[in-house]
């Protein structure tokens, strides 16, 4: 039965320092849940408190209906696989996945019928016979994943997986784990700190933040509706403004400092007339133009990368803002000196309140 993993209220500490506190998340049956976040933010200490390395010290944490505290680890029938790939250098790539499944008791045909499908599903068959050590880092990372999930755990931990493989490499073993994790439908817990990778191998994703959770949703519900300012930031990159709410003649408006007003339709009603509020435009949410009408700019700076090019731009205040312009449907590009007229999509920017501690766009929330 597929596992629902639930942590209730829970707390952390490391002697008198609290580093997890009251923290509540769910994450579905079968879904791949990715925890992602700066270092020190608490996603190994959140893994390891449901592999049973750490005690949880408030609350409870759940598989499905039952409490699973006080299980040791050995019976919490997990699978783990870890940044360093921990297997078995003395032993050949079957004896190291098949290792796990000596500890079960299973009958004989069944134990090699599962060695074979898994050895299949990852594609080390070819490699069964040979010593790790003959082995690329991909491959060795392939059988610590096989020998993880033989033993067909109720749940898959993953620990920065991948960040001992160089660039290539992670890119498809990100693609290897996404199918391997679909075709087995077994709940994956995934610790990462890179964003691409998260965004690109997950479900869902939790944006943790000094041990808490700054929002919980979709990868593009995180990247396009982030909750707050932080996974905005966090997240991709956002140029921020500061800016100002006004209602007028049945219009939303918002005025940034150095005077420019675009209309705002989706706005919560909590956007009162004087708000002020944080305006968050990431590179590709502006229409670079030598119009009369939008923010003024100069270009510092331009990159050329093909597909896109990517602009430094400075505003009157000596502020600086990033700017991608798709070179696909753009009929002018810009030199450095030029100076520029910037608009915003207006239905694609993200508005804040003040502090960046909540959005202010309709619909967004902090858990999905
Ligand atoms: N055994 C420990 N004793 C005391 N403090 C610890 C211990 N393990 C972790 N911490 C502290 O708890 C916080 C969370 O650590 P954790 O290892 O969970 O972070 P992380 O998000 O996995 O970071 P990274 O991306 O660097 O792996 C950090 O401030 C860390 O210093
Ligand atoms: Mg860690």
């Amino acid at each position: 039965m597929p596992t629902q993993i639930t942590f209730n209220d829970v707390t952390k500490k490391y002697g008198d320092t609290t580093v997890i506190d009251g923290l509540s998340l769910d994450i579905k049956e079968g879904e791949l849940f990715t925890l992602l976040g700066p270092s020190g933010c608490g996603k190994t200490t959140l893994l390891r408190m449901i592999a049973g390395f750490h005690s949880v010290d408030g609350g409870e944490i759940s598989f499905n209906e039952q409490v699973i505290n006080e299980i040791p680890v050995n019976k919490r029938d997990i699978g783990m696989v870890f940044q360093s790939y921990a297997i078995f250098p003395h032993m050949t790539v079957k004896d190291n996945v098949k290792y796990g499944l000596n500890a079960r008791k299973l009958p004989k045909d069944e134990k090699s019928r599962r060695l074979e499908e898994i050895l299949e599903t990852v594609q080390i068959t070819q490699y069964q016979d040979r010593l790790p050590a003959r082995l690329s880092g991909g491959q060795q990372q392939r059988v610590a994943l096989a020998r993880a999930i033989v033993i067909h755990p109720k749940v898959l931990l993953m620990d920065e997986p991948l960040s001992n493989l160089d660039a290539k490499l992670r890119i498809d073993m990100r693609r290897a784990i996404n199918e391997i994790q679909k075709k087995i439908g077994i709940t994956t817990v995934y610790v990462t700190h890179d964003q691409e990778e998260a965004l690109a191998i997950s479900d869902r994703i939790a944006v943790m933040n000094h041990g808490e959770i700054q929002q919980v949703g979709s990868p593009t519900d995180i990247y396009l509706r982030p909750a707050n300012q932080f996974v905005a930031t966090f997240i991709g990159h956002s140029n921020l403004f500061s800016g100002k709410v006004s209602h007028q003649g049945g219009k939303t408006l918002i005025t940034l400092v150095d005077g420019f007003t675009f209309e705002m339709t989706n706005l919560k009603s909590e956007a009162k007339d004087g708000v002020a509020v944080t305006v968050a435009v990431r590179p590709e949410e502006f229409i670079i133009s030598e119009s009369e009408e939008g923010i003024d700019g100069m270009v510092t700076f331009r990159n050329f990368l093909g597909k896109y090019i990517h602009y430094e731009i400075q505003l009157p205040d000596g502020s600086k803002v990033e700017l991608s312009q798709d070179t696909n449907t753009s009929k002018h590009f810009f030199e450095v000196n030029q100076t520029v007229k910037l608009q915003l999509l207006v239905n694609k920017i993200n508005v804040f309140t003040e502090d960046g501690e909540h959005s202010l766009i309709e619909g967004v929330v902090k858990y999905e």
